[in-house]
């Protein structure tokens, strides 16, 4: 039977790489973000790659009715939805109290942690009445610990993986699995302007990491794993007056 991948924020970056990537493993892939336009485009480049369904919509992650629509209607499209990644985030910075910085940090509230809600909420009353799926939740390793100048992107990405976690126990008697993927720098146009961007590594090498950690259905990991996994634990023990120093 064939398979498919429902993938919010697959206009631009990893939601985009991971469309083609899971359609180049014969996944059939329904691809929804903000941009209709955009994605028609994505569309277009899988079918002239794949032989694969591909189901397009417009859909804001913050509109929770629409969510559960959209994902129902790529369900009749392709006959069933095996994954669903909550995956659309925006990644605004600013230093508390500075001006501006609140409206930045509601708005990464509302749509790295409103918006994926939504779509993990819509995903798994889903998949209880389809008897079985898969919900990855993309994290991030600045999730470990709250880092200055990204106060409520930290803060976002820390509620995302604790929900995750609890939905991991709530499904834990269904045929539901649950994966929290925390990735460290890969190339894409939430991180392209930052001065610094340690152990980076390039879009496709990321989209096939990740994919490959779906397939798995790993219950959490970091991505890469190596180093990511060893610096995260670090920093979430790091002395505040030595991060104060180096990054304050
Ligand atoms: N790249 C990294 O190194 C990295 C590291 C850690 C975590 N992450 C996480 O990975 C995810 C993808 O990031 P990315 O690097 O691929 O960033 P990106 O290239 O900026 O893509 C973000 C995607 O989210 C969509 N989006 C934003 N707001 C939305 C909304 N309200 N409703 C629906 N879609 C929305 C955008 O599409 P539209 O504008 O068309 O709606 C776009 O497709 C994010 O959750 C990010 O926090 C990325």
């Amino acid at each position: 039977m064939s398979k498919s991948i429902f993938i919010t924020g697959a206009s631009s970056g990893l939601g985009k790489q991971m469309a083609l990537e899971f359609a180049s493993r014969g996944y059939n892939v329904a691809l929804t973000a903000r941009r209709e336009d955009v994605l028609l485009a994505v569309k277009k480049q899988i079918q002239e790659q794949y032989e694969v369904e591909v189901f397009v919509a417009a859909l804001d992650v913050l509109d929770y009715e629409q969510t559960q629509q959209v994902l129902i209607a790529a369900a009749a499209h392709l006959g069933g939805i095996d994954k669903v990644i909550a995956n659309a985030g925006i990644g605004l910075g600013g230093r508390i109290g500075e001006e501006g910085a609140f409206d930045c940090a509601r708005d990464v509230i509302n749509t790295n942690v409103v918006g994926a809600i939504a779509t993990i909420d819509a995903a798994t009353a889903f998949f209880r009445q389809q008897g079985q799926g898969h919900i990855v939740t993309l994290s991030s390793v600045s999730a470990f610990r709250g880092l200055p100048g990204t106060a409520a992107y930290s803060a976002s990405k820390a509620a995302i993986s604790v929900y995750s976690e609890a939905l991991r126990v709530e499904t834990y008697n269904e045929n539901i699995n649950i994966t929290v993927l925390s990735p460290g720098y890969i190339d894409t146009p939430i991180n392209n302007s930052l001065e610094s961007r340690p152990f980076l590594i390039d879009l496709a090498s990321g989209g096939k990491i990740l994919a490959d950690l779906i397939e798995k259905k790993v219950k959490r990991s970091t991505v890469p794993s190596w180093p990511w996994g060893l610096v995260a634990r670090i920093l979430a023990i790091l002395p505040t007056a030595l991060v104060a120093k180096v990054m304050g």
